[in-house]
């Protein structure tokens, strides 16, 4: 199981470096790269900025809604396999052999250190569950949203376009993003999962003997989480908060255009500053992601390192294109950090 569990791991960080490395290469200075930066910004581009007469190897852009729909689906097995593995399995009950066993080992009065060592792993082991419960939440909260937006709040116009590719990217982005956020136990809740299955098959509802639910059991270690995971949520729920404002205001661009697909300048929150604020707003949300993991997890700073590179790259494209398009474009706007690009 732990070597599932390395390939795993191994696997998601190739693949986010895989993506972040060509668009990393095209920032170096050189002639040399612009094709490369000319072939990844066809892939990239989306929307307003894909103008092309052509339809060739695109589709339409309200597809956006399948990823969110891959999104809540995945996110939503992840999180209810992982919750009820973390409850059976993993409990972080405060019982006095845990105690007694942290002192003993802090204080160094333990002449049967490597018990007390294992011991100590799996106490951190269960946080490294909960930690992940906790993560998966704070993705489903973004995923649900996101496809509300999609259904409800964004008025794509008829001809806005992406890439295949950007397609096809999205969808492994909604794949790899949630798995990644809890890869390190991944192996042992699936080993889980597919047991509770064939037990339930083999002896059937009946036969299986009925537990007491007990919720406190169920919600409360999501409590004892480290200082710095609620510090992550904050984060998270402030690039959360401002993402649905910008995305509240680019919905409401086109409800008194005659055209579908007429553009107008932005005003109001962060576009205030930046030409994309849903972008730095996602860039704030992952970095929430970043805290709330503790910041020892190698496989989520990749991920957070794809998300930055990629909408940095989107939002310098974004920025050209209000300036080349509006003569009256605000000229104190950023592209997507303020004051600073
Ligand atoms: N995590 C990631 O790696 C990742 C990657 C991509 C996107 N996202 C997130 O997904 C969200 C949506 O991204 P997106 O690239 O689809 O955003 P977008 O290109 O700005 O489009 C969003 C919607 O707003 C409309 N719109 C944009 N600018 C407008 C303007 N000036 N006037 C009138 N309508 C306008 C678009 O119309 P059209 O239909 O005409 O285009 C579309 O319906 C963002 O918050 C982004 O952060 C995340």
């Amino acid at each position: 199981m732990e070597e599932i569990g390395f390939v795993l791991v191994l696997l998601l960080r190739a693949a986010w470096l895989a993506g972040t490395l060509p668009i990393l290469i095209t920032v170096i200075p050189s002639s040399r790269f612009n094709s490369l930066h000319e072939c990844l910004l066809g892939f990239a581009k989306r929307g307003k900025i894909l103008q092309s007469s052509s339809n060739k190897f695109t589709v339409p852009q309200k597809f956006f809604s399948h990823f969110y729909v891959l999104a809540v689906v995945w996110t939503t097995l992840l999180l209810v396999t992982t919750w009820f593995y973390a409850y059976k399995e993993a409990p972080l009950a405060s019982g006095p052999l845990q105690y007694s066993t942290i002192v003993s080992y802090l204080t160094g009065g333990s002449n049967i250190l490597s018990f007390h060592k294992s011991h100590l792993s799996t106490v951190k082991y269960r946080y490294r569950v909960w930690q992940s419960v906790f993560l998966l939440l704070l993705m489903e909260v973004q995923a649900l949203r996101r496809l509300c937006e999609t259904i409800y709040v964004f008025k794509y116009s008829p001809s806005a376009r992406m890439h295949i590719f950007g397609y096809l990217t999205g969808l492994f982005f909604y794949t790899a993003a949630p798995l990644s956020l809890c890869c390190t136990v991944a192996p042992e809740v699936f080993t889980f999962a597919v047991n509770q299955v064939a037990e339930f098959i083999v002896k059937g509802k009946n036969q299986i003997p009925a537990t007491e639910f007990d919720w406190w059991q169920f919600v409360g270690p999501l409590m004892k989480l480290k200082w710095y995971s609620w510090i992550g949520m904050a984060i998270f729920l402030g690039g959360w908060i401002h993402q649905r404002h910008c995305h509240a205001i680019l919905g409401s661009l086109r409800e008194n255009l005659e055209q579908a697909d007429d553009y107008v300048i932005p005003y109001g929150d962060w576009f205030e500053y930046v030409s994309s604020p849903h972008y730095l707003a996602e860039i704030v949300i992952y970095g929430g992601l970043v805290v709330a993991s503790g910041g020892a997890d190698l496989t989520i700073w990749l991920l957070f390192g794809f998300v930055v590179a990629n909408l940095v790259l989107a939002a310098a494209e974004t920025h050209r294109w209000y300036l080349r398009k509006f003569d009256n474009y605000p000229k104190h706007r950023f592209a997507i950090i303020p004051f600073v690009y």
